[in-house]
């Protein structure tokens, strides 16, 4: 079964490095020591300076991650003002999945009908001020529905646990081959009421990339879901 295969027919949680806190002079080692101690995909914050008021990479990161790591998942997560122009680098660089905010388009199931054209998985996600109810036309066209439990842009921010009603709004509306991902200021204390409140896919950059042993972190979050440690 392909990784990508696997993601989406096994409903067990999935533990997403964020490489945006990764060392990046460093970055094929720091994604080999997190995939190796248990991580199932790595998530990739494309930001523009302009959707979010930091800049960080795009296609040729993606790329390089892509060539040093042929078969890892590699989850897009578009932080920026036109998704639909750059959708299409993504993938060519070898994003499995793209993620687009709701904020950032005119016509989100458009958008999402256009993003899934290219081949790749689609995900949609919004802003933890934005209401779940702009999200929930869309829900039928994406495999992954992305909470963000911070306001993006920056990693190291503070959960905000109110978005947990929304985790759990979602889930109820989702099909057994959809993904509920949730990404900010997850760490090992409260990674468990994310899970309690449906969330499948757990996006984790400080948590783990500011400690000086991330095995020792990845092993922890994946205990604290119930997963087999390695
Ligand atoms: C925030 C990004 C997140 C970020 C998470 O704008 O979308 O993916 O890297 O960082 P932490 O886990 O440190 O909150
Ligand atoms: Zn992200």
């Amino acid at each position: 079964m392909t990784t990508s295969a696997r993601l989406f027919q096994s409903s067990a949680p999935c533990i997403a490095p964020s490489i945006l806190s990764a060392d990046f002079s460093k970055l094929g080692a720091e994604i080999d020591e997190v995939l190796r101690a248990g991580a199932d995909l790595l998530h990739l914050d494309v930001m523009d300076g302009h959707f979010v008021p930091n800049i960080s990479f795009g296609p040729p990161i993606i790329a390089s991650v892509r060539k040093s790591h042929p078969t890892v998942f590699l989850d897009a997560h578009l932080m920026i003002s036109d998704p639909l122009r750059y959708a299409p680098a993504m993938v060519k660089a070898g994003a499995d999945n793209v993620t687009f905010h709701v904020e950032a388009v005119t016509d989100p199931v458009a958008a999402a009908k256009e993003i899934r054209k290219l081949g790749c998985h689609v995900g949609i996600t919004l802003n933890p001020a934005t209401p779940v109810e702009m999200i929930l036309p869309v829900l039928e066209h994406v495999d992954v529905v992305l909470v963000m439990s911070v306001v993006p842009g920056f990693s190291g921010q503070k959960f905000m646990s109110q978005v947990l009603g929304k985790c759990e709004t979602i889930k109820k509306r989702l099909r057994a081959d959809q993904r509920l991902e949730i990404d900010g200021g997850i760490k090992v204390d409260n990674i468990q009421s994310a899970q309690q409140a449906g969330v499948d896919w757990f996006v984790v950059a400080s948590a783990i990339f500011d400690q000086p042993d991330r095995p020792a972190v990845v092993r922890t979050l994946r205990e604290r879901l119930g997963l087999a440690v390695k």
